[in-house]
C-alpha cells in the first residue's frame, strides 16, 4: 500500500508540474481529489481493508490528501501570480495619457472667471484675517429684511425687486425670499460666531429685475463684515485700498460717498480709480476717473443688536459688492450676460 501510495504522490506531482493553466489544475485536482478521483476512492476503500490494516492506511492516505492538498494550493498561488502578470502586461494603461472619446481628445474645460475672481478675492482676504462664510440663497424675508433694519411695508423694500417662494411658512420669519443680497449673511454669522468678527460672506443673489447690459436676475456678490472694538470707517477705507491694489496688482486709489443703505449708518459708496484710463478720465468712468464699486457702512446699530451683539461695547462696517461687475471692469466685458452664456468663445479667454 505504502508504494502504491508513493506512486501517486510521484503521479501527481509529475502531473502538476506540466499544468501550466488554471484549468489544467481544475482538472488534476478532480482526477485526484474530486468526488470520484483516485485518492477519494483509496479513501473510500479503507472500509474494505481487514480491521488490523484498517488504521494505518486511514493515517497514511490522510497524510497524502494534506501533501496533496498543499502541493494544488501551492500550484495554484504560482498559476494565479502568473495570470495576474500576463493581464497586467496585456491590459496595461498609462492613466496620466489624456482620454480619448471616439478617437478624439475630449476638449478640456476651464474655470470659469467667476469662479476665478472668486477664489483670488477670497484668498486675498484670507491673507487679511478673514473668514468665509456662506447662508442659504432661499432665505426668509426676517434675515433679507426685517434684521437688516427694513420693515414690513418700508418703503426700502422697493430698492431690491424680490422673487417670493410660494410656499407659506408660519413661523415669525415671514415668507421665503431668493435673497436679494448676501447681506442676510451679516445677522447669520452674528448669531453663530458672535463678536469680534472677521468674515466674507460670497454667494449667488436674485433680483426680480429686466436684464440688461449691466443688469442680471442672477448675480454674485461678496459681503464683507468686520466687528470689533473701536472700529472706524478708516480700517474699511484701508482694507479695500489693500484688496483692489493685490487683486490688480497695482496701486488703487479709493473713495467713498454717501449713500443709502438701511442697515448701515452712515452708509457709504465706494468707488476706486478707473484702471484703463490711469483715472485720466474715458468711456468706461464715464470721464470722471473714478469706478463705482460697492455699498458699504458702519453696521446699524438694529443689526447689531439683531445679531445679538451689544452696540455699545462692539461697532462695525459691513460692504457688498458685485463680482460680475468687477470682473466686467477687470476685463473690459462690455455685457454682463455673456458670464451665463454657455458661449464657449467667451469662457476660454480665462
Ligand atoms: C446691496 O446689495 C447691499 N447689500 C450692499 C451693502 C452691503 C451695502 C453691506 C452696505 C453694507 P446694491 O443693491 O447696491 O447693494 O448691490 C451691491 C452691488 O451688487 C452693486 O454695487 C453691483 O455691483 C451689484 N449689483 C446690483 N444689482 C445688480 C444686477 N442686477 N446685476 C449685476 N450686479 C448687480
Amino acid at each position: 500500500m505504502k508504494q502504491e501510495l508513493d506512486k501517486l504522490k510521484t503521479q501527481v506531482t509529475d502531473e502538476l508540474k506540466k499544468a501550466d493553466t488554471m484549468a489544467s489544475l481544475t482538472d488534476l485536482e478532480v482526477k485526484y481529489l474530486g468526488r470520484n478521483g483516485l485518492l477519494t476512492q483509496h479513501l473510500r476503500n479503507i472500509k474494505d481493508l481487514p480491521e488490523s490494516e484498517r488504521k494505518n492506511a486511514g493515517q497514511s492516505l490522510n497524510v497524502l490528501k494534506n501533501d496533496l492538498e498543499n502541493l494544488f494550493t501551492h500550484k495554484k498561488a504560482i498559476l494565479e501570480k502568473k495570470d495576474l502578470e500576463e493581464s497586467l502586461k496585456e491590459e496595461f494603461f498609462d492613466i496620466t495619457m489624456p482620454g480619448t472619446l471616439n478617437g478624439k481628445t475630449p476638449e478640456l474645460g476651464t474655470i470659469h472667471v467667476l469662479s476665478q475672481l472668486q477664489e483670488e478675492t477670497e484668498n486675498i482676504f484670507s491673507q487679511m484675517g478673514f473668514t468665509i462664510a456662506d447662508g442659504p440663497e432661499i432665505e426668509s424675508e426676517y434675515y433679507n429684511f426685517e434684521s437688516l433694519n427694513v420693515p414690513k411695508d418700508h418703503p426700502a423694500r422697493d430698492m431690491q425687486d424680490t422673487f417670493f417662494i410660494k410656499e407659506k411658512r408660519h413661523d415669525h420669519h415671514g415668507r421665503l425670499v431668493l435673497r436679494t443680497q448676501t447681506s442676510p449673511g451679516q445677522v447669520r454669522t452674528m448669531e453663530k460666531y458672535g463678536a469680534p468678527l472677521r468674515v466674507i460672506l460670497p454667494g449667488r443673489v436674485f433680483r426680480n429685475e429686466a436684464t440688461d447690459a449691466r443688469h442680471e436676475h442672477t448675480f454674485n456678490q461678496i459681503e464683507g463684515l468686520l466687528i470689533d472694538k473701536d472700529i472706524s470707517i478708516a480700517t474699511l477705507k484701508g482694507i479695500m485700498k489693500e484688496f483692489l491694489s493685490r487683486l490688480f496688482g497695482k496701486e488703487v486709489l479709493v473713495r467713498f460717498r454717501p449713500g443709502y443703505f438701511p442697515f448701515v449708518e452712515p452708509g457709504l459708496e465706494l468707488d476706486f480709480s478707473c484702471l484703463l484710463c490711469e483715472a485720466k478720465g474715458c468711456r468706461v468712468c464715464k470721464n470722471t476717473g473714478w469706478v463705482e464699486f460697492m455699498g458699504s457702512g458702519m453696521v446699524h446699530e438694529h443689526v447689531l443688536r439683531a445679531g445679538g451683539i451689544d452696540p455699545k461695547e462692539y461697532q462695525g462696517w459691513a460692504f457688498g459688492f458685485g463680482l460680475e461687475r468687477l470682473a466686467m471692469m477687470r476685463y473690459g466685458i462690455s455685457d454682463i450676460r455673456l458670464f451665463n452664456s454657455g458661449d464657449l468663445r467667451f469662457i476660454k479667454q480665462f
